[in-house]
Order: C-alpha cells, then sequence, then structure tokens
C-alpha cells in the first residue's frame, strides 16, 4: 500500500514495478556495451526464452477461504534463517552498470534482509564488500581456477571475510558463444573488470613476472589463462571439501544423475541453473529441469533454482517445482544501473510484495504449503 498512499500526493515510483518493464528502461537508458553483456544470452537466445517459458508455461491453480491473514515469508536454507526465500545471484563485473557495483548491490540485499552471493568476478575486493555488509549474510561464488593456490587463498579470504557458504559454479569453465558481446567486440574482463579479487590475490602476484600496475595486459591474460578449468572431473571436488569447512553448494546442475553425485561427493545443496541461459544454447529451460533434480536429492541436498525469475509469482511457481529458495540475476542488475542501491533495492521489494500478495491470494500464509499440487501445465 505504500506505493498508493504516496500516489495520493502524486508520486509514482521511480522505476517501473514490472521486472520486465525494468528490462526495457534498462536497455533504452544504459550503454550498449554493458546492457548488451548484462542481457545476452548463449546462442540465438533460446536457452533465456526457454527459462521465462517453462515458467509461464506453469498456472498457478488459487486456493480460497483458508484464513491467510497473518504471513511469515520465511524459510530456513543450509541451516539458515532467512526472511524470504530470495537471495541476489552472483553477478560479476557490476562496475559496469554503477560506479558503486557490487558493493551497492550487497548494502541492497543486507538493507533487506537477504542473502548477497559475490561473484568471484565481481570489480570490487571481497573484503571491500564484505565490509560494507556488516554482519549481514554473505555467501561467496567461487570460479574454480586452474591455480590450486589461488583457490585456496580464495577460500581463506573468503572465510575471513565472512561468507559462510560457498557456491561453485560449474557451468563457465569456458565463456560460451554469446553473439550480442561478439557483435559488440565487447568483454569486460579484457578490460580489467571483474579481476579485483584476483588482482588483489598474493597467490595471484606470485605467478606474475611483473606487479599488475607496472603490466596490467599481462596480469589480464594471466587472470584469463586460470580463471577456469574444462579439465575438473567429480573427484576434484575433495579438495574443495578439505579446504571449506562450511556448506558447498554447486550451482549449474540440470540433470538428476549430477545431483546424485553431487550427493556422493559430500556437498550440501546445488542450484538448478542454465546460468541465465549464458552458457548452453539449446539447454532445457531451468524450471523444467527442476522437478527431476528435486527428486533425485531427496531430503539429501538443498535445491536452489535461478534461470528468469521477474516475478514473484514466478518464484511461487519455483517453490511449487520443489525448489527452497530462488536466485534473482539480471533484474538486479538493471535496478543497479538505472538507481544504484536504491534501484537494486526497489527490485527485491517488488519481488517480496509480489510474492506475498501472490500466496496470499493463492491461499497460502507462507512457503511451507506451497507444492505442485497448487500448478497446473498448459499444454499449448
Ligand atoms: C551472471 N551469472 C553469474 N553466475 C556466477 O556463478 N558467477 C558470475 O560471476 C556470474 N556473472 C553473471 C553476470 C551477468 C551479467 C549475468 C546476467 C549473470 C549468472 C547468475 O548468477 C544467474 O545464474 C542468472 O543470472 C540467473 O538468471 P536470470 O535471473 O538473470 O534470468
Amino acid at each position: 500500500y505504500e506505493i498508493y498512499l504516496n500516489g495520493m500526493t502524486g508520486a509514482v515510483p521511480r522505476l517501473p514495478t514490472d521486472l520486465t518493464r525494468l528490462e526495457e528502461l534498462a536497455e533504452q537508458r544504459l550503454e550498449p556495451g554493458p546492457v548488451g553483456y548484462v542481457a545476452g544470452s548463449a546462442g540465438n537466445g533460446s536457452t533465456a526464452r526457454a527459462n521465462r517459458a517453462a515458467l509461464e508455461r506453469r498456472r498457478i491453480v488459487p486456493r480460497m477461504l483458508r484464513d491467510v491473514h497473518e504471513r511469515d515469508l520465511s524459510v530456513e536454507v543450509l541451516g539458515r534463517p532467512l526472511p524470504a526465500p530470495l537471495a541476489l545471484a552472483p553477478v560479476g563485473v557490476l562496475s559496469i552498470m554503477h560506479p558503486d557495483a557490487e558493493s551497492a548491490a550487497a548494502r541492497a540485499a543486507a538493507a533487506q534482509g537477504v542473502p548477497y552471493i559475490l561473484s568471484s568476478a565481481s570489480s570490487t575486493p571481497m573484503e571491500q564488500v564484505a565490509e560494507a555488509m556488516g554482519d549481514a549474510e554473505r555467501w561467496f561464488q567461487l570460479y574454480w581456477a586452474k591455480d590450486r593456490e589461488v583457490t585456496k587463498s580464495f577460500l581463506n579470504r573468503a572465510k575471513a571475510a565472512g561468507f559462510s557458504t560457498l557456491f561453485v559454479t560449474l557451468d563457465t569453465p569456458l565463456l560460451a558463444w554469446r553473439p550480442r558481446d561478439l557483435d559488440q567486440a565487447y568483454l569486460p574482463f579484457l578490460h580489467g573488470i571483474g579481476t579485483a579479487n584476483y588482482f588483489s590475490d598474493p597467490a595471484f602476484q606470485a605467478g606474475l613476472a611483473k606487479p599488475v600496475d607496472e603490466d596490467p595486459n599481462a596480469a589480464v591474460m594471466h587472470f584469463v589463462g586460470m580463471f577456469a578449468d574444462p579439465a575438473k572431473t567429480w573427484p576434484d571436488l575433495e579438495f574443495l571439501r578439505e579446504n571449506w569447512d562450511g556448506p558447498i553448494v554447486l550451482k549449474g546442475i540440470l540433470h538428476p544423475d549430477d545431483a546424485r553425485r553431487a550427493v556422493t561427493a559430500g556437498m550440501d545443496g546445488v542450484v538448478v541453473s542454465n546460468h541465465g541461459g549464458r552458457q548452453v544454447a539449446g539447454s532445457v529451460g531451468a524450471a523444467d529441469a527442476l522437478p527431476r533434480v528435486v527428486e533425485a536429492a531427496g531430503d539429501r541436498l538443498t535445491v536452489l533454482f535461478d534461470g528468469g525469475i521477474r516475478t514473484g509469482d514466478d518464484i511461487f511457481k519455483a517453490l511449487a517445482l520443489g525448489a527452497e529458495a530462488v536466485l534473482v540475476g539480471r533484474p538486479y542488475a538493471y535496478g543497479l544501473g538505472l538507481d544504484g542501491q536504491a534501484g537494486v533495492e526497489h527490485v527485491i521489494r517488488c519481488l517480496l510484495a509480489e510474492l506475498d500478495l501472490t500466496l496470499a491470494l493463492s491461499g497460502h500464509a507462507g512457503p511451507a504449503t506451497v507444492s505442485t499440487d497448487d500448478l497446473a501445465e498448459e499444454t499449448v
């Protein structure tokens, strides 16, 4: 009601409350290279479209007369109480959107009480982002570098900076074929953006012939060479398990057999995700992959979800398909680009308000009672 009450004095929201419109506004207002990098996806965009289609096709079947006057969105994820089943996905290179970059996004998450997942490829060193967040819940996303010493150093730094949970992204051992970036010949990393965690790292610096400021190009190339490693296999996870004592979540799982392997490898959770359609063109829509992974996981793994979440009802649908919580990516990057920290807070508040109303109007006082029984599937 806050928005309607402000409207009595003629004030309307600074940004659209429909996050699809927010994306359109970002496309109009932001620089073509950066907005193309955020909006873009792999191939001809079929995976990003499949993400949306997999959510759109499922429809909520609301229930009536179930006393929803008192509602509680809170959930427990990986043993941590969260105010709502939502976290900000790791999105790197955010200085292309706003000079305050990841720190502004992290402050917004902290202000709204939702966890922030900091990308390895952030434009700001992890210690600085952690400082901006105070005591708020923060998780660290690892791009698993070729160099073990760098990986170990990242884990130690993340631990020391108060990151509680490790997200290991498995779907990006190489950057995919991304036509929007190719056509503009635009890749933030080659401009040294997204390298802050590496350039500030003693183990990374030890591999350089000259200090970063004396030969930045060589440092960028060193970063590109070690960023990730397509030769990794499941037994390599042992190294991470030995060097991280908190929960470990594998991001980018789509096949139920990979969920089973995650259990065997001693992992705590998975994110069902196709990287927002940015990696495998022609991949299954993330929400279509979710039920089979949930079934394979049983109660042995926490299953989170991302890919195409744009509304509160999308979150409802992901919960109904068995996710414990969802991550949102692009919308908050646009919010940041258009209005800094306030823009990110706007995105979080819109999603949570809409989720709350969707739950209430569908006959649920909270996430716990939502199930596949609440969904119908359109067949056309
Ligand atoms: C990403 N994503 C991502 N994932 C990750 O594990 N580490 C990263 O550094 C990044 N960086 C990144 C940059 C940009 C610009 C985007 C759009 C995405 C993927 C992200 O975490 C998430 O999986 C998707 O964004 C989810 O899909 P939606 O919400 O964008 O549709």
